[in-house]
């Protein structure tokens, strides 16, 4: 039988902070160019202690077996009266821009959950999605949202999201596994954002990226990529928008 994970925070157990990064490997390359990656990520473990968790095994302490983030953010403050169509990113922004004009938070925004690879398919997605249910509430709201990456999706890059993330099975749960598990926890979709994700960068770059050869103008499928990359050979750059589904959890 496998072990019990211990899950921690960051304001708990700041010395596990550089276990946070052990999983970087398990993204693909281009996912980690997103622009507003850095801007959360070099801070996380200073600025949101509390919004970062690594889990690992007794047997194990110092190797991360999974890691989860979330992100305050002050919602219904100016334009803000919608969750955002340009997902993942904007939370980040807006965030950000919170935290430099020192407004409170009052909504928390999921940002990621990963599993190492080795370890994925054991059911530990919603193992780190209750631990993450249960900290958001440690921290004192009622509910948080997360802009969720579709894990089936790559199977499908020409399939619209708007179609994909409301497929269901017989028995009325979504068909995307990682979707699935949301709901099964509790939350619920609550619509499409279409540019969750926005990364661009030269044809050069996208091949280092992603191996692929980028020199021909027009839709690029990539390994792990949820829809197509825009390949303009021309103007030497391709674009990736990522799309997402917003899912509200309610914590009651
Ligand atoms: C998405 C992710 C967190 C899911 O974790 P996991 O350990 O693979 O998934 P689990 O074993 O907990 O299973 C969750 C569901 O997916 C299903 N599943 C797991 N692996 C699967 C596979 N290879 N194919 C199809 N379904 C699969 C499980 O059956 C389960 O559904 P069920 O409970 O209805 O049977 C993990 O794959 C991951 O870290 N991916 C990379 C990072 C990422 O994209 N994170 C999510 C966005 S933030």
């Amino acid at each position: 039988m496998a072990e019990e994970l211990i899950i921690e925070t960051m304001d708990r157990r700041p010395d596990l902070a550089d276990m946070l990064w052990q999983l970087d490997d398990a993204w693909p390359a281009f996912v980690l160019q997103d622009p507003m990656a850095s801007l959360y990520f070099t801070r996380a473990p200073h600025d949101h202690p509390e919004h970062a968790l690594v889990a690992y095994e007794a047997s194990a302490p110092d190797v991360a077996v999974a890691r989860a983030f979330s992100v305050p953010f002050a919602y219904g403050f100016g334009g803000r009266t919608a969750l955002p169509g340009d997902g993942w990113d904007a939370v980040i922004r807006w965030a950000a821009l919170d935290r430099a004009a020192g407004r409170e938070p009052n909504l928390v925004s999921a940002l990621e959950i990963t599993i190492r690879p080795d370890r994925r398919g054991e059911g530990l997605a919603a193992v780190l999605l209750d631990a993450m249910r249960a900290n958001v509430r440690r921290l004192g709201y009622e509910e948080f949202v997360a802009p969720v990456r579709p894990s089936g999706k790559p199977a499908e890059p020409d399939t619209p999201m708007s179609e994909y993330a409301h497929r269901t099975r017989a028995d009325g749960l979504p068909a995307d596994p990682w979707l699935r598990t949301h709901v099964r926890a509790g939350g619920e979709i609550v619509g499409v954002c279409p540019r969750a994700m926005v990364i661009s960068g030269s044809l050069a770059e996208w091949r280092t990226w992603t191996g692929r050869p980028f020199d021909r103008t027009g839709d690029v499928v990539v390994p792990g990529g949820l829809v197509p990359v825009h390949c303009s050979a021309e103007h030497d750059h391709a674009v990736y928008v990522e799309p997402g589904v917003w899912v509200r959890h309610r914590l009651g």
